[in-house]
């Protein structure tokens, strides 16, 4: 054998080798990764059986006149679903729970609780049309007033405490 055959082979076989090893270790790694979705007692077990047959069943279900369809009933969404945001009781715990955000910085052009140079001419257009402006929203010339503070869920009755509550603070 010459010189370089013996060569040509000694690297073929390290090379081998190498391509070997690596093969081994991606199989260890798989079996590694695979053990927690592939091994039989999780294949076995009841959720994971349910999430396949829901993952393979057909998109469509047909209605069979005559036969028991109750299975095809559309669920009520459940009530608690969306649960409802909490109603404050009177004008401050509105005040703090949905006008804050953007009265108390002073976000998005909106006056600033305190700051009676802000609310002066506000002030001055009377309480009813601040009422209105509290409840149905407003645009003005610093910003958007949305209809109730994004609240639409809360009485007018609420809403003027809360505008009560702010304007005693800014006088
Ligand atoms: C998303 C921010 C935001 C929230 C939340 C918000 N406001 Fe406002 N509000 C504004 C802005 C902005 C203005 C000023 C609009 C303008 O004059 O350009 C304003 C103006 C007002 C005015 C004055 C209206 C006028 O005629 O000058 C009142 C009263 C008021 N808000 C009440 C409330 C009450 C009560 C709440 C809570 C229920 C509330 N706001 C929540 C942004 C907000």
């Amino acid at each position: 054998m010459s010189k370089q055959d013996s060569h040509f082979i000694n690297v073929f076989g390290l090379i081998l080798g190498i391509l070997i090893a690596v093969a081994i270790v991606i199989f260890g790694v798989a079996r590694a990764v695979g053990h927690s979705t592939q091994s039989k007692h999780v294949q076995e077990e009841d959720l994971y059986v349910k999430a396949v047959e829901a993952r393979v069943a057909p998109p469509v279900r047909i209605a069979v006149a005559g036969a028991d369809n109750s299975a095809l009933a559309i669920e009520a969404p459940a009530a608690s679903a969306a649960p409802a945001m909490p109603v404050p009781a009177d004008g401050p715990a509105l005040y703090d729970a949905a006008c804050h955000t953007c009265h108390g910085p002073g976000l998005a052009g909106a006056p600033k609780i305190g700051d009676a140079a802000a609310w002066g001419p506000r002030i001055a257009q009377g309480t009813a049309t601040l009422y209105k402006h509290a409840i149905e929203g407003f645009t003005g010339q610093h910003g958007v007033m949305p209809p109730k503070g994004g609240r639409s869920d809360l009485p007018d009755d609420l809403i003027k405490q809360g505008v009560d509550y702010m304007v005693g603070k800014s006088r």
